[in-house]
């Protein structure tokens, strides 16, 4: 498996950074303390998917705690393919749960990139990540 790193050091709060891996986008978001918050209050919403999806937390539930990258929840790393039918989420707040929204069939991903709507039957998928340091994250 190829792994690759990603400065971070540019990525604002509130934005996101959209890198190619393995042939499929990854989002890098970096969350505001509101989006942190929303995503730590919607564990307890009826979730369609309840697992994590995290490839990092294989068995975990779907709290956003087991889907953010650091444990304060300001990573948010996760492949940006629509587990429906692969369209790629529009992100940036879109969609009526304030994370993602795919337009091809819509599907509503909330700020922790869990579907809250739509027909998408899983999470957005989290791939193999973690810190090299402050400002670099590893894929793979
Ligand atoms: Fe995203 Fe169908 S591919 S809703």
């Amino acid at each position: 498996l190829s792994s690759i790193q990603v400065d971070i050091s540019g990525v604002a709060e509130g934005t996101q950074l959209t890198v190619k891996w393995l042939g499929k986008p990854v989002f890098i978001r970096h969350r505001t303390a509101e989006e942190i918050e929303r995503a730590r209050a919607d564990d307890g919403a009826t979730l369609i998917d309840p697992l994590s999806q995290n490839a990092n937390k294989p068995d975990a539930s779907a709290a956003d705690a087991n889907r953010s990258l650091d444990e304060e929840g300001r990573w948010l790393v996760q492949i940006g393919v629509c587990t429906h039918l692969g369209c790629v989420p529009i992100g940036d707040g879109a969609g009526d749960f304030g994370g993602w929204f795919c337009p091809c069939h819509g599907s509503h991903y909330d700020a922790s990139g869990r579907i809250r709507r739509g027909p998408a039957p899983q999470n957005m998928h989290i791939p193999v990540a973690s810190f090299v340091d402050d400002t670099t994250i590893k894929l793979g």
